[in-house]
This record gives structure tokens, sequence and C-alpha cells, in this order.
């Protein structure tokens, strides 16, 4: 059995899909793991640092997928990546199924089981292996520190004998896994914090880190399946967009973490309101990747509209590849011995299993995932 970890391709991706650590539990199982040259070099891993672990060191890509039965990735492979799966290998990474479309049908030619892991179902069960929530985590901690970064002001306030320095305010807009960190890292920072979500269960969440939650005068809550959000009513829409266009006009910082799964991120901040927004406030929009929730964000780049610095990288977990990969490592590490290996470290699936069938888009040829079959 022989596990390979390629170095990623895409543009910005620093992140690796195994750490030394996690290397050595899968060889202590009795499988040969071949990494990449140069695979952990974005989280400062030397390739010394893998062959230490055990790990064999593959300076030709091709020498690293050879006969390679699962092939870990963090993104879905570039088109040269496809080239080197074997046939009928097993593929885990996040392979943002919603957008690499023509890489499913590349999966199907090269029968492979591909396994996309952001379509984890959420429960108790997967918790371990939840991708979305170790880096999403990361990716609001970051967000407030980006922000900090570009703002001219400080965030706590300071009483001094030159006078008193206000508190800087931050809005967090979407209270799931990366707006709750985001609220503790800019309450941490010293910032009066509240923060908005269409699902009610947010609200208890959100007032136990000490902010304030915003409430939308409405009947209608957010919640659907499986902890996510759903789309909300024009009526809903328009009272939410006034009193976040209030709202917004008061704060320094906004950090928008609004995302509904399989569909593009809601508009929250339109362009009308950043006019309205001090001048010198940061808005970081960590939607950009799936259209934004303010339509002036333009992906991977830091713009100043009407005074306002709009920030909106694609990749926020990448901006911490360390502890991103870290983390990253250990999801995959739990995901692939729970589910693709037996006790003994042999390839074993339950096909079966909810937690196979939510990840699985592709195997033997064909397309298995129920969301992408037309
Ligand atoms: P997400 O990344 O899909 O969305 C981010 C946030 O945006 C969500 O809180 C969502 O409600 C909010 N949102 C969507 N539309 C909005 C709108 N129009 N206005 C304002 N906010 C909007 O969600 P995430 O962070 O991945 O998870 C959401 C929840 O799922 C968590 O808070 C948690 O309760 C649950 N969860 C459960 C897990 C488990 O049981 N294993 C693991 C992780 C999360």
């Amino acid at each position: 059995m022989k596990i390979a970890v390629l170095k990623e391709r895409k543009e910005g991706e620093l992140r690796v899909a195994a750490t030394p650590d996690i290397i050595k539990k899968y060889i202590s199982l009795g499988i040969q793991v071949s990494v990449e040259s140069e695979a952990g070099k974005g989280a400062s891993i030397p390739d010394e640092a893998f062959h230490n672990a055990g790990a064999t060191i593959a300076y030709e890509s091709s020498s690293c997928t050879h006969e390679a039965s699962i092939i870990l990735k963090v993104q879905a492979p570039e088109k040269d990546e496809l080239m080197l799966m074997p046939e009928g290998a097993s593929l885990v990474g996040m392979l943002d199924p919603y957008v690499q479309k023509d890489a499913i049908a590349a999966y199907k030619v090269k029968k492979l089981s591909a396994f996309s892991l952001e379509l984890l179902p959420r429960t108790s069960r997967a918790q371990s292996m939840d991708v979305l929530s170790s880096q999403s985590n990361l990716a609001g901690y970051r967000a407030v520190i980006d922000a900090v970064a570009t703002f001219g002001k400080v965030v706590p306030m300071m009483m001094t004998a030159a006078g008193t320095v206000v508190p800087a305010k931050a809005l967090i807009l979407g209270a799931g896994v990366a707006g709750l960190q985001a609220i503790a890292t800019a309450k941490r920072l010293g910032a009066v914090v509240s923060a908005f979500d269409v699902r009610t269960v947010a609200k208890e969440q959100v007032e136990s880190l000490g902010a304030k939650f915003i409430e939308v005068p409405a009947s209608e809550s957010g919640d659907a399946a499986g902890g996510y959000a759903k789309e909300m009513s024009d009526e809903y829409k328009q009272k939410q967009a006034q009193l976040i266009a209030d709202t917004l006009k008061k704060q320094d910082l906004v950090i928008s973490t609004a995302l509904i799964p399989g569909k593009p991120a809601p508009v929250l901040i339109t362009e009308a309101m950043v006019k309205d927004m001090k001048q010198g406030s940061v808005i970081v929009d960590l939607a950009a990747a799936s259209g934004g929730n303010c339509p002036l964000t333009e992906l991977d780049k830091v713009v100043v509209k009407h005074g306002v610095t709009i920030i909106g990288y694609s990749n926020m977990p990448s901006r911490v590849a360390v502890d991103a990969s870290q983390l990253y490592a250990k999801n995959v590490y739990n995901f692939v011995t729970t589910l693709l290996l037996s006790k003994e470290g042999a390839f074993q699936v339950n096909w079966e299993d909810e937690l196979v069938v939510g990840t699985l888009l592709t195997r033997d040829g064909e397309l298995v995932h129920k969301n992408f079959k037309s």
C-alpha cells in the first residue's frame, strides 16, 4: 500500500496534505509514503523532515504517484497532475466540485475514486475529519489580523496622558465557524464587536463570545439541514439590508463570511453601503471565492473603493499555512484511516457508509454523487 503526497500547484496555495508527524502514523500502519520534493516548502517543512519521518522524497512527480493507491491533495488536481494519477487510485482532497466540473470528467476517465472532503456530512462522527471547520476557523482568525494590519488606527481603547483612543468597532457578517473565530479574535484585540447571521441558533453563540447579536425583526429563520444556512425570502433580505446599512456606517472593521453551500454567496454589502461607510474602514470579504458578500470585492486583490479598503483573498487558510497544513493533514488522516483502510493498513472501503457516500464523486468511471448527477 502506497500513499502519495503531491506538491500543490495552484498559485498561492502553500498548504500540504500531510505533515511529518502524520506520515509517521501512516508508516506505523505498514504503509509506504512518497512525498513530492518541496511539497512542504510553503508550510516551512523541508524535504529532510519528511525523509526523517520515513517518507521517500520523489524528485519526479511521476515517481511520487507511481503505483500509489491513495493520492493526498489540498486542492483539486491541475491538468498535469491528473495525468499522473494511476488508474483506479483514490484521490482525497478539497476538490471544489461545484466549480471544478471539468475535473470530474477527468476522474471518470482515470476511474478514480475521488473523495471531496468539503462535502463531508456534518455529523458528530465526521467532526475529526471536518476540513471546512478546521480551515474556516483559521480563516476567521487571519481575516481579523489582515484587517487590523491594514487599518490606520489601533483596535483597543487606550487611556493615555495625551488623550483617550476609542476602541475600534468590528462587525462580523455570518457567525459560522469563521465568523465565530473572527468575533473571538476581534474581542481579544479589544474591539467592540457585533455580529449577524440568518440562523437563529447563532445568537446564543455570538453572545457567549461577548459580542452583540444584531437581529432582523422577522419570523423567518435561516436554519437549513446540517447546520448550514438557506437562502432567505425577498422580504427578509430587504429588512436585513436596511439593518446592515445602518450598522455599517458606524464600523471600522468588517469581516463578512456569509456562504450558502453550492450557491453564490449572498450580497450583503452593496456599493451604496460602502459609500456610506467611514473613510479608512476595512472590509475583509471571506466569501470572495464564491462571488463575494460585496460586489466591489476583487478576487485575490486589496482595493480601495470610496475610501474603504476591501480585501478579497480567496485562500485565507493558506496565509497561515503551517497550522492550516497541520490541522488539514490530521483531518485527512482521520478520513483515510477511518474510511479507506482496515486496522492493518490494507485498502478497505464500506461503499455504503454515509461519510463515503457523502464525499465520493466518482468510482469505476461513473459519477456517483447525487448532487452532481444531472
Ligand atoms: P458556512 O461557511 O456555510 O457559512 C458561514 C455563515 O454564513 C453561516 O453561519 C451561515 O448561517 C451564514 N449566512 C448564510 N447566509 C447569510 C446571510 N444572508 N446573512 C448572514 N449570514 C449568512 O457555514 P459554516 O461556518 O461552515 O457552518 C455553519 C454551522 O454549521 C456552524 O456554526 C455549526 O453550527 C455547524 N457545524 C456543525 C459541525 C458538526 O456538527 N460536525 C461542524 C461545523 C459546523
